[in-house]
């Protein structure tokens, strides 16, 4: 491992520190996808393949998206992969980096040390780059596949609406730092399971398993960095705030996990798809559909080494 020479080597005698993040602080430089050369997307575009799982699409075996002409299909999946790229960049600008700048501000009077402050500050880094990296794959897509599919025109996901909700709920300044901390540490600790769902499947366009791929390396790195400043921030709260965490956690877990057709309820309206309406009811209606959870078990195991598992008021699945 190649030592980052500018971390400094010593804290003050009471600053909070932990070997772990030390040691990612330090091959930052080394391991980080911002400071690798970019691959050359358009390369990688296959105009075969798939621009987003159809797996991933809730109605994909619904009679009405079946009967679709395969063109209207096709553009409904890119539709899906630019849907995708506007949740993970909101996800990072609007749940994860305020999280990250509080830590790195040590709001919680932690006394975390300068290590710990410069991995949650890479770690913002890297989230403002995966945020490139995503606006850059949906530019492509439009830019290859000729379709207008604007961003802007979707809504914000139901997980950043209910951190906002959570945040204009929040009693004090104290309570709105602990519920940002803990819809950071939900997203961090559980959004590599989200990204394996592009990843591992062969059907779909490189390009788009080639961003999730770079994206996904950092973010096991940050799952370690979150749960481990968690961990130490937790320590040192009293009992109530602790108890706010706890809510804070149970709230963002049950925001990733949501269903919420709003946003494809959008896209199927933009392309004046007949009988949708109809469709998302009866998918929303139907108990039998998969439902797509997220993978709490990084959080759990968390809060069993915080001693909280059953404290928490969720059934861990
Ligand atoms: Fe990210
Ligand atoms: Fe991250």
């Amino acid at each position: 491992m190649i030592e980052n020479p500018r971390l400094p080597e010593y804290d003050a005698d009471d600053a909070v520190e932990s070997a772990v993040v030390k040691r990612l602080a330090n091959n930052w430089g080394t391991r980080a996808t911002v400071k690798k050369a970019e691959p050359d997307l358009d390369d990688l575009f296959d105009h075969d393949k798939h621009d987003f799982p159809e797996a991933l699409i809730p109605f994909a075996e619904h009679r009405t998206y079946r009967d679709l002409p395969e063109p209207t299909r096709e553009k409904l999946r890119a539709w899906g992969w630019i849907a995708f790229n506007k949740n993970v960049m909101d996800v990072e600008q609007y749940v994860v980096n305020p999280g990250f700048s509080l830590l790195a501000q040590d709001a919680f009077d932690t006394g975390l040390g300068d290590v710990l402050s410069i991995a949650v500050t890479q770690a913002m880094v890297d989230e403002q780059y995966h945020t490139l990296m995503h606006l850059n794959a949906s530019a492509l897509t439009r830019r290859k596949r000729g379709w207008a599919l604007r961003s802007r025109s979707l809504p914000f996901s139901a997980t950043v609406r209910r951190r906002q909700a959570a945040q204009s709920n929040a009693t004090d300044s104290t309570g709105a730092a602990l519920s940002a901390l803990a819809f950071t540490t939900v997203a961090e600790i559980s959004i590599t399971s989200y990204l394996d769902l592009i990843e591992d499947n062969d059907l779909i366009q490189p390009v788009n398993r080639a961003t999730v791929k770079l994206h996904n390396r950092d973010e096991y790195c940050h799952a370690s960095i979150a749960d481990e400043v968690a961990c130490i921030v937790f320590e040192s709260l009293n009992s109530a705030d602790r108890r706010l965490f706890l809510d804070g956690l149970a709230d963002g877990m049950d925001a990733f996990s949501s269903t919420d057709f709003s946003t494809w309820a959008t896209i199927l309206d933009l392309e004046e798809i007949s009988g949708h309406e109809r469709m998302l009811r009866e998918v929303e209606a139907d108990g039998s559909r998969k439902k797509l959870l997220q993978d709490y078990s990084g959080i759990r195991s968390m809060c069993r080494k915080l001693d909280v598992e059953d404290e928490i008021g969720i059934e861990w699945q």
